[in-house]
């Protein structure tokens, strides 16, 4: 038995020890983009990748920082070609991935694809089992830019650093520079093995829409805040600002407990038919600045009463980042005060409001009256 502790013990440590990013130079601040899944589930079409890579630059969403624009499942035919090469199903991409990819690249983006590790994708289209180098070679060919392997039909080994690390190894090979995502879901723990492996990995089982299951990924998510680092982010999943379930100040919410998080910001709304408020939500400057603040420190939560939260991120100019999250059914004042958010003592705070972009002074305190639901994003200077 004590052997097997042992044993086990040493498992964990060099699971644990590589602590080294993945190390291309790629993603040394959260990948941002936009992903189909959770809006358009099996209906994606090359028509809307590529009206969708139209709108990620009309909608002044390129100049924010989001790039990838990505495949999810169901891009794929349901067999491989004679000689074992993935296909993109001839109806909906009759023009094929490559002339998709130059289409994005044109516009100054890039192109992410979707595969599966185990014997199928979850929506049951051919699975990189036994192909894993293969793929990661066509993908290559195909100049893809990003890369998500999802867990659906795989072995427990599957789901783990075995079979990511295959792929990371086989991604590696191909020379080109390739984001690569963990999809296992919070199986087998990736924040202990994926960060030497890949450049973000799901955290949690997939989000769903509405408030409710954004607060259940934020709540674990956060919990995680110190396995991320530049090039090695957790991912709390497709945000659903903008999709049917999540009002506008509930998308603000999410949008900034994702920043304070160092989350990959991918949009997973129609971007072509955006209302103005959710395409203000999506590309404030400030708050994706805090996102993509070059420390990579991740954020989470400190404080939490009630139903009321301070969330605090420490940034690269010695800056606080901090979320006052109003969880309750009703409208609520929250407070917090700036002498406790470990900056150094001063006797003024500078406080920047990065939602109404107004900037005010405090001896230390703070008070925001919130909807339910509702946030304030603030960012703390100490004068
Ligand atoms: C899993 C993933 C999702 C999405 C679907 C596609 O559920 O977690 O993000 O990729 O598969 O089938």
């Amino acid at each position: 038995m004590a052997r097997l502790a042992v044993l086990t013990c040493l498992v964990c440590a060099v699971l644990a020890a590589p602590a080294l990013a993945l190390s291309n130079g790629l993603a040394r601040t959260p990948p941002m983009g936009w992903n189909p899944w959770y809006r358009f589930g099996c209906g994606v079409t090359e028509g809307l990748v590529r009206q969708t890579a139209d709108a990620m630059v009309r909608s002044g969403m390129r100049a924010a920082g989001y790039r990838y624009v990505n495949l999810d499942d169901c891009w794929m035919a349901r067999t491989r070609s004679r000689y074992g090469t993935l296909r993109a199903d001839p109806k909906r991409f009759p023009h094929g991935i490559p002339a998709l990819a130059a289409y994005v690249h044109r516009r100054g983006l890039k192109l992410g694809i979707y595969a599966a590790a185990g014997s199928m994708t979850c929506a049951h289209f051919p699975g990189s089992r036994g192909h894993l180098y293969h793929d990661a070679h066509t993908f290559a060919a195909w100049h893809i830019d990003y890369v998500k392997l999802d867990g659906c039909f795989t072995s427990p080994r599957e789901k783990g650093p075995y079979a990511y690390g295959r792929m990371r190894a086989a991604l590696r090979s191909t020379r080109r520079p390739i984001v690569f995502s963990v999809s296992a879901w919070g199986f087998n723990r990736p924040w202990l093995w994926a960060a030497s492996r890949a450049h973000l990995w799901r955290t949690t089982r997939d989000i769903r829409p509405g408030w409710a299951s954004a607060m259940r990924v934020a709540d674990a998510n956060q919990a995680l805040a110190s396995y991320a680092h530049p090039g090695a982010w957790n991912d709390p999943d497709i945000m659903q600002v903008g999709n049917p379930g999540l009002s506008p100040t509930e998308g603000r919410s999410v949008m900034g407990l994702w920043s304070i998080m160092a989350a990959p910001l991918l949009a997973g709304n129609d971007l072509r038919h955006m209302s103005w408020v959710t395409r203000s939500i999506l590309t404030n400057p400030e708050v994706i600045a805090v996102d993509q603040d070059r420390a990579g420190v991740q954020g989470r939560r400190f404080q939490s009463a009630g139903g009321r939260e301070l969330w605090i991120r420490r940034l690269a100019n010695g800056d606080r980042a901090i979320v006052l999250l109003n969880r309750t059914a009703g409208r609520a004042t929250l407070t917090a005060d700036a002498r406790a958010i470990g900056l150094r003592p001063a006797g003024t705070y500078f406080v920047r409001n990065l939602w109404s972009h107004r900037l005010t002074t405090t001896a230390g305190p703070i008070a925001v009256v919130l909807p339910a639901h509702g946030s304030a994003m603030l960012r703390v200077h100490a004068g």
